[in-house]
């Protein structure tokens, strides 16, 4: 890739690639149990408080995985906390498939559950720091891409083996995209930036030219060089007045895109199908896979239009699509009699949401979670932020079957409608724009007082791209 010629080099697709490949694992690994648990229920017997543990223990996993990561990734940095973080799949993987006990799995989920809650930040964290600028929302977005195939794959796959009972051979196939993960690491370089930060500017230039090539190179040098401060990267930094408004932000983002009830719809989608009349497990299996097929086809629309048409057209549409079809889902169960009419309303409701999530908050919350924060505690920031977003995730998983019964279905889908409307309020006000602007910009702007949406102003510009 040369200045004139601004497409991804062969290279860089390689790298988004195989980065790409730990979306496969978080969308496959979390996946992967709708189908193994109902025949480890009849295996190890399990009481509806060990089939609780055994599902939730991925979420508590990515919690802890995420919170205890933030560190490590700013000191190891980003390659080899992936390198690291794939022997954890393979090793969490392995276990699961042999597990003996239900301790023993739930303990093997943990594992896997810390692998994706490294994988899920420090991924888009590796793709934002090594992209053009230009580029960068599209490529990052890919993940979320793989994300929902690895989804996919993972119903393909608990299909394929649920005849036969083969639970151990669903969580072995998770075996696949973690090598791949592990082998294609080794021949990727270390994020330019994160090289920088370590004063290795020799082994930083080389990187860079191989990215972006000779002349491109040293001007994205320079340019990440003048934003290397004298602090080093902590907590305390990271909650330093200049920071605090990517911390509110990045936080924001991640708890909005799980209290407004994506994951509702991912785990549940068959209950809800069934509540709304689709009866039999055909019939509900068939509208999820159509819920799937929809979700991969909005987050591929969502690629180009994220540096184009930018983030927050897209966040705020989405939302408010996202909004409408909660309030048309709630209203389709409020009637109690049409229930044909019932079943189809709630399908075309959750095909939109999937639609308006899939081009914005699916792809955009990691995105930005990854643009926001100075460069000597992005890590930290991101892993707070990813935190958020597991912890939101469990308690929205937990809560969602007890909002059923003690609020009804209708009720309970009126409740995310309202948040979804608090969201986009939240994103009106405070998220900045930050297409077509590079890492440093960003940066700078924080430094010299600009605060929330003014975040993505392009004034005092560094690296024009
Ligand atoms: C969310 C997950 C969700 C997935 C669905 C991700 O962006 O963080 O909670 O299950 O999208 O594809």
């Amino acid at each position: 890739m040369n200045l004139d010629k601004e497409k991804p080099s062969r290279f860089f697709i390689l790298i988004t690639v195989v980065a790409a490949l730990s979306g496969i694992l978080f969308g496959f690994d979390t996946g992967v149990i709708s189908g193994a648990i109902l025949f480890i229920k009849d295996e190890f017997q399990l009481s509806a408080l060990t089939n609780g543990l055994v599902v939730s223990a991925v979420l508590f996993g990515a919690l802890l995985g995420a919170i205890i990561s933030g560190r490590l990734v700013d000191q190891l940095g980003r390659k080899k906390l992936l390198i690291a973080d794939a022997s954890i799949f393979i090793i969490g993987t392995c276990a699961s498939a042999l597990a003996s006990s239900v301790a023993l799995l739930t303990i093997a989920r943990v594992s896997v559950g810390i692998a994706i809650g490294i994988a899920s930040y420090v991924a888009p964290l590796y793709i934002s720091e090594i992209a053009p600028t230009k580029y960068r929302g599209a490529l990052v977005s890919l993940n979320q891409l793989a994300i929902t195939i690895g989804i996919l794959l993972s119903y393909l796959v608990d299909y394929s083996f649920a005849s036969h009972g083969g639970w151990r051979w669903m969580f072995a196939a998770g075996m696949i995209p973690a090598l791949g993960l592990l082998l294609g690491m080794f021949f990727l370089p270390e994020s330019p930036r994160w090289v920088c930060v370590k004063g290795q500017f020799d082994q930083a230039t080389k990187i860079l030219k191989r990215i972006h090539g000779e002349t491109k190179g040293q001007v994205e040098l320079k340019e990440i060089q003048k934003t290397l401060h004298q602090e080093k990267g902590s907590w305390k930094i990271l909650f330093d007045s200049f920071t605090r408004s990517s911390v509110v932000i990045g936080v924001g983002l991640a708890i909005i895109q799980q209290v407004t009830g994506i994951n509702t719809i991912i785990y549940y989608a068959p209950t809800i199908f069934n509540l709304a009349g689709f009866v039999g497990p055909t019939n509900a299996i068939l509208a999820t896979a159509g819920v799937g097929v929809v979700f991969v086809i909005s987050t591929i629309v969502a690629l180009p239009l994220i540096d184009t048409l930018g983030r927050r057209p897209l966040l705020l549409i989405g939302l408010a699509g996202m909004t409408i079809s909660l309030a048309l889902l709630s209203f389709a169960f409020s009637t109690t009699h049409a229930s044909e009419f019932l079943k189809w309303i709630a399908l075309a409701s959750m095909l939109i949401y999937i639609a308006c999530f899939g081009f914005s908050l699916g792809p955009i919350m990691w995105l930005m979670i990854a643009e926001i924060y100075p460069l000597k505690v992005r890590g930290l920031g991101c892993s707070l932020a990813t935190a958020a977003n597991w912890g939101s995730n469990m308690i929205v998983a937990l809560t969602f079957l007890s909002l059923i019964e003690w609020f009804g279905v209708s009720h309970t889908f009126l409740i995310y409608s309202f948040l979804s409307i608090i969201s986009m309020l939240f994103i009106f006000l405070l998220v900045p724009e930050t297409k077509e602007i590079s890492l440093e910009q960003i940066e700078e702007n924080l430094r010299s007082g600009l605060r929330y949406r003014k975040l993505g102003q392009t004034k005092n510009i560094l690296v024009t791209e």
